[in-house]
């Protein structure tokens, strides 16, 4: 089964802060950094690692040939990649000693990708193949509505939330995967009581996987309830984690292992990811991840 992965590719410029800056403050920070970041670069890059033959498809401008290398370098087909003339998308992101972050995008060449490229890197594929999304690039309606007449498998990871996420096709949708903050802004109340349950009212029989941090996660798929705890690590820096454990949940699922092997390995390599500092840079390979099972 192949995996189309359409997504964002940023250049992360990341800050060491004493304290994430509030509203009207201006805060120093300890160290800055440059790394390959974007959620859907991330999980491509995760899906290389777990060993999925994944194609990545998106856009970058003259300034990001070096992501497309690195994919490419993690065994990513780069092919679906285009140089836009628009700048490439950017991250800005603080990091506080507890290795939480915040973050701060700007899309660039990845809200620019033209829909006559979509279609082009769309007729490569076929019924049954996976296409995943993230929410950081332009067209999400339209490549859900495309990938979903060609019969493929579409999962989508609403992140980061906007409302306009809920004006896209997801009855259309084979699986959802977000965290606690994208599951309230899908369900849009303030009762967090069994959130996948919530979550799935809004899409047509498709997995819902909820990750939630230390506390593990979730998974439902009609009747079939599995949820996993997290594993216990130092965390240096969560950036990438949720979007490790989409790419290594994924591998595993194309591989049609089944959801607690997928997610017991999705859950090991977010836990091996929050241990080391950077995007893309933080994610383990397969063999770290079977050795840390
Ligand atoms: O999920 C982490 C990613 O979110 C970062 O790499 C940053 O680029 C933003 O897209």
């Amino acid at each position: 089964m192949r995996i189309l992965n359409f997504g964002s590719l940023n250049i992360d410029h990341v800050y060491r802060v004493k304290r994430i800056a509030r509203p009207g403050e201006t805060v120093d920070s300890e160290s800055y950094q440059i790394f390959a970041g974007g959620k859907g670069a991330n999980q491509t890059a995760a899906l290389a690692l777990a060993g999925a033959q994944v194609t990545h498809a998106g856009a970058v401008g003259p300034d990001g040939g070096w992501l497309i290398d690195k994919l490419a370098a993690f065994g990513a087909d780069t092919s679906g990649i285009v140089i836009s003339e628009h700048p490439t998308g950017h991250a800005v992101i603080q990091i506080d000693p507890g290795g939480e972050n915040s973050i701060l995008i700007h899309g660039g060449a990845n809200r620019e990708i033209p829909r006559a490229h979509m279609q082009d890197v769309l007729s490569r594929f076929n019924e049954g193949d996976i296409l995943l999304l993230q929410n950081e690039i332009n067209q999400i309606h339209y490549l859900i509505s495309e990938a979903f007449l060609r019969r493929m498998k579409i999962y989508f990871n609403p992140a980061p939330f906007a409302p306009t996420v809920l004006d896209h096709p997801l009855h259309q949708l084979s699986g959802m995967i977000l965290n606690e903050t994208e599951a309230a802004g899908m369900v849009g109340t303030s009762d967090t009581r069994d959130l996948p349950a919530q979550v799935a009212e809004n899409l047509h029989r498709a997995e819902v996987v909820l990750t939630m941090g230390a506390r593990g996660c979730q998974y439902l798929h009609g009747e079939q309830r599995t949820s996993l705890p997290a594993r216990e690590t130092e965390i240096v820096d969560t950036t990438a984690a949720g979007d490790t454990f989409i790419g290594f949940f994924l591998a595993q699922r194309s591989r049609s292992l089944s959801v607690e092997d997928a997610l017991l390995h999705a859950t090991t390599a977010a836990g091996l990811c929050v241990s080391r500092s950077g995007a893309m840079d933080s994610i383990p390979t397969a063999a770290e991840v079977a050795r840390a099972l």
